[in-house]
């Protein structure tokens, strides 16, 4: 239902929007990481002679350290369907973990290293020698990703930095897409496909927050609704991809500077470096080996790819009636008709306004007499009204809390309202 869900939004008109689009100067850890060279004594080292192999859960597990004495662990292992998965961690400190993104908590499948040396170790998993990690061990490691002979994609560790002061636990890493012409992905923009620059080209970086834009505007890098830090690496020959398993707040810059080598660089407010790396080699591969990891949408019924009519919004049902009958008097094709937040008792979600959408069942039969489907939209905020029995039976569990343990409350559509 994303396209339906998208049509509301453009349609819904909120006149107090102006600080939803921050940018990288505004958002403290992104201007200091923006602004960020890291300098040799910053740069990480691959401990290789301390590799451990855990044969249990075959995942490899290295050192990292600079002469900072900063301490992080790197954990690399393969999945099956040419799959990899990177984690560094903080020695001695522990992040968030996110939880319920991935549909099953993925196996690391056997793997076999081929070359140890004290400066370069080469793995593939078992039995699969077209794919492979080559780690440097640097200072800055690199850890490279290759396809038969052709490296795909570099995590290039000259921009890894950890953050871990009190207030806050940002950090900060840089993918390369090598052979790559084109980036494509992270949020929803109403722009072209491919990634823009935003280094060179003196903009900001991608901003991955979800907002409710009401009169976005178009050709621009700005969120919408929805983001995934997904990113494929796209050329004639070949596709790669990454997919950061972490749901907070991040901003990535985009350069194509070096030709053949497009690369992103990430900037995370918090959380874990967990990043999944997929081989291709095709596009089609790639998006299977990533909707492997966190599942695939439900087949839709056919009337769901329909066009659909949405308005903020009917104040009664004759406005909905008169809306269908006229598309169908006039040959419009459509087979859906959404209802805003008016058809409500008081904006409250799960009743219907008894004076204005008297007969809620009789409006559903006209529809249907027509092949017309109705949608009620219920957003996530709940009126905050004693006499309301959802706000009442959900107080105290359900909603989004402050730090100190109460409820959330917001203004939306001008009510007070949990979330
Ligand atoms: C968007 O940008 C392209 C060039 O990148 C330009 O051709 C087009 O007219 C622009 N569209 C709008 C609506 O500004
Ligand atoms: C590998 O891909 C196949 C086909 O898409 C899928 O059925 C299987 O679950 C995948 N394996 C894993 C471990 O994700
Ligand atoms: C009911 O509909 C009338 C228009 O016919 C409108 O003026 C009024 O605001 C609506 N009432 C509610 C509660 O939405
Ligand atoms: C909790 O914090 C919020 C936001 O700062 C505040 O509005 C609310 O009154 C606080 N509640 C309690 C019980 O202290």
């Amino acid at each position: 239902m994303i396209t339906g869900r998208l049509l509301i939004l453009v349609l819904l008109v909120n006149f107090t929007r102006c600080d939803i689009y921050k940018s990288c100067s505004e958002v403290t850890f992104c201007s200091k990481f923006r602004n960020y060279p890291a300098t040799r004594s910053e740069y990480f080292t691959a401990e290789i002679g301390e590799v451990n192999e855990d044969k249990m859960t075959n995942i490899l597990t290295l050192p990292l350290s600079n002469e900072k004495d900063v301490k992080l662990e790197l954990q690399v292992s393969f999945l099956s369907n040419f799959t990899a998965r990177l984690r560094i961690t903080e020695v001695n400190r522990k992040r968030y973990e996110l939880k319920e993104v991935l549909d099953h908590e993925p196996h690391a499948v056997k793997y076999d290293i081929t070359q140890q040396t004290n400066h370069k170790l080469r793995i593939h998993p078992h039995g699969l020698h077209d794919a492979s990690i080559i780690i440097s061990r640097g200072a800055p490691f690199s850890l490279e990703l290759a396809y038969k002979t052709h490296t795909r994609i570099n995590f290039d560790s000259s921009q890894l930095v950890f953050e871990s002061a009190e207030e806050g636990e940002a950090f900060s890493f840089n993918v390369g897409f090598q052979g790559s012409t084109n980036l494509y992905g992270l949020h929803h923009h109403a722009d072209r496909m491919t990634l823009r620059e935003t280094v060179e080209a003196d903009s900001d970086p991608y901003r991955l927050k979800n907002v409710d834009a009401g009169q976005y505007q178009t050709n621009s890098t700005k969120s919408l609704y929805g983001a995934v830090p997904v990113i494929y690496g796209h050329s004639k020959k070949s596709t790669s991809g990454i997919f950061l398993h972490n749901a907070a707040q991040q901003w990535v810059d985009i350069t194509y500077k070096e030709k053949l080598k497009p690369s992103a660089r990430f900037i995370v407010e918090g959380g874990t470096l967990d990043l999944f790396l997929f081989f291709g080699p095709s596009f089609k591969d790639v998006v299977r080996q990533y909707v492997d990891l966190t599942g695939r949408m439900h087949m839709p019924q056919l009337w769901t790819l329909g066009y659909h009519q949405c308005r903020y919004s009917y104040l009664t049902q004759d406005d909905v009636k008169e809306v269908v009958t006229k598309m169908e008097e006039y040959d419009f094709p459509m087979d859906a008709i959404w209802l805003d937040i008016d058809y409500t008792d008081g904006k409250k979600y799960f009743t219907w306004n008894p004076q204005n959408y008297s007969d809620p069942v009789g409006l559903q039969k006209y529809l249907a007499s027509m092949n017309k489907r109705l949608i009620t939209i219920i957003d996530p905020h709940i009126k905050v009204d004693s006499d309301y029995p959802v706000y009442v039976g959900g107080q105290g569990k359900y909603f989004v809390k402050w730090e100190n343990g109460s409820d959330f409350q917001g203004t939306k559509y001008y009510i007070v309202s949990n979330v």
